[in-house]
Parts: C-alpha cells; structure tokens; sequence
C-alpha cells in the first residue's frame, strides 16, 4: 500500500464510471476524482454542459435504468480504458420530483419511475460491472443514497423508499461479492446546495435544515467528494456493506 493509499485518494489513473454526472453533486465527485489522477466516465441522461477543465472525464449519454443501456456503457468504457476500478452510483431522479407531495397523491406512474431510476438503475449497474470487477479480482462500488432514509423526510415517499432500497441492496450484494475483491458501499448524504435541492426546498428550509446540523453550515457537493474518493481507494478495502452518513451530524448511526 502506496502513501496515496493511506490518504485515501484513488490511485492514478484508476478508472472510475460515476453515473448522473452531467451535473450537480455527479460532476463534482468527477472532477475531484479526475484531479487525483483518475479516469473518470460519466454516464447520464442529459449532455454534460461544464467544461471538464483539462482532467480525464469523458461524458457518455446512458440511461441507468435501462439493461441495454448498461451494456452499451460498460462496453464504451472497458474499449476506452481497459478496465472498471469502480462504479459511483449516483445517478437518480431528485432535481426532476418537483414539489413535495402527500404519499396519498403520488401517481403510480411517478413512483415506478422514481424506482426504475433510483434502485433498479443501481442494481443494473452493479450487475453490469461485476463480471469485469470479478475478472479484474478487485472493484469498488459507491452508492448514493440519502439521509432522508435515516430523517424520515415527508412528503418524499417513493424518493425515500428508493433510496432505503438502495442501503439494502448494498449491504446485500456486499456479501455476495466480498470474496471477488469487490468492496460495496453507500453513502448517505443530508441536503447538498445543489441547483436540485434549491430548486426543491425555499431558503428558509435550507437555513433551519443547516441549523439542526452538529456542524451548523450549508452543506456542499465538496463536502461528500472526499468521502466517495476514500470508498473508491484502496485504503478502504476493508469496509463494505456500510452506509456513511454525510450531513454535518444530524442523524447519527
Ligand atoms: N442534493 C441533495 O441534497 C442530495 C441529498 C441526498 C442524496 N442526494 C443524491 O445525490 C445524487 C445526486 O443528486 P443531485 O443533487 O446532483 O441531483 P440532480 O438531480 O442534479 O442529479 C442527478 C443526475 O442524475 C441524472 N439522471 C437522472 N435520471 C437518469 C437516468 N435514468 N440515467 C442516467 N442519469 C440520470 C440527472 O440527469 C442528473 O444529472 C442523487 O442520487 C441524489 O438522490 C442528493
């Protein structure tokens, strides 16, 4: 084990596919990997508009809750680098929910959707990554889920629930994988400033929802970068199954 290791920075030129990263937290989880050195793919529904600022992050257009999709992606990345070291899961439907709503109102259509995305997506991609992780004897994978699991947020049912799913399905297949060299984890953030969460909440919630926090500030894209970058390393080859809560100290496991 490197230095580098230790500090737990992904090594570089470790090939990392993080999907949903056109934009918000996805792109900057990118583009701190990719500033260790990585070579970053993302994978998202919308064309990537930031400019990647000379680092190694190559956009790919993907749809995580399709197999097809998968199979196109994991294919466009082995071609162009070789190999998967790990797969960042991050990809959901959350800027695109709209407001808040009852779970007596919330239509069938929207939360098979939210799901598709949501838990199907990463299921897929685990799936779809796995035999080339399995081959490689090694693999990282980091799933995004949310402190709203752990809150009990209202008015955000099919959200939570996709993303309760995604705690489990991680603790799940961590046991299946552990023996291949493949680590699962989740990450569990609190509310990031990000377009999407201003987009959803007003300035007063934002301001009583930094409030709570043992840490009392906003909580930025920055602030769960290095988190998943340690999940990615090998630092952190020992950890698996877990879910890291990242909100400044609201809801403590
Ligand atoms: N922002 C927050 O407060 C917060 C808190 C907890 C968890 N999260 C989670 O963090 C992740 C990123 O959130 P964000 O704030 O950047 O939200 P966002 O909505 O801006 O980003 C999600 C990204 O996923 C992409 N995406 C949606 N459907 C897709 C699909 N079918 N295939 C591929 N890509 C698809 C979107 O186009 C978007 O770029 C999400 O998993 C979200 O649930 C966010």
């Amino acid at each position: 084990m490197t230095s580098t290791d230790l500090r737990g920075e992904v090594a570089p030129g470790t090939v990392v596919l993080v999907t949903g990263g056109a934009r918000g937290i996805g792109a900057e989880l990118s583009r701190h990997l990719a500033a260790q050195g990585a070579a970053v793919v993302t994978a998202d529904v919308v064309e990537a508009t930031e400019e990647t600022g000379g680092l190694d992050i190559t956009h790919v257009r993907a749809d995580v809750s399709d197999e097809a999709s998968w199979r196109e992606l994991v294919a466009a990345t082995l071609d162009r680098h070789g190999r998967i070291d790990a797969l960042v899961n991050n990809a959901a439907i959350y800027q695109g929910l709209g407001v808040k709503q009852p779970f007596t109102d919330i239509p069938v259509e929207e939360w098979d959707r939210v799901m598709a995305v949501n838990t199907r997506g990463v299921w897929l991609g685990m799936r779809a990554v796995h035999p080339v992780m399995k081959a490689q004897g090694r693999g990282r994978v980091v799933n995004i889920a949310s402190s709203t699991v752990h809150t009990g947020v209202p008015y955000f049912a099919h959200y939570t629930a996709s993303k309760g799913a995604v705690i489990a399905l991680t603790r799940s297949v961590a046991r299946e994988v552990g023996a291949d060299g493949i680590t699962v984890n989740a990450v569990a953030p609190g509310l990031v400033e990000t377009e999407a969460t201003r987009s959803l909440n007003d300035a007063d919630y934002l301001a009583a929802s930094a409030g709570r926090r043992a840490v009392p500030r906003a909580m930025e894209p920055g602030d769960l970068a290095p988190v998943v970058s340690f999940l990615c390393s090998e630092g952190s080859g020992f950890l698996t199954g877990q879910t890291l809560i990242v909100d400044g100290g609201v809801a403590f496991s």
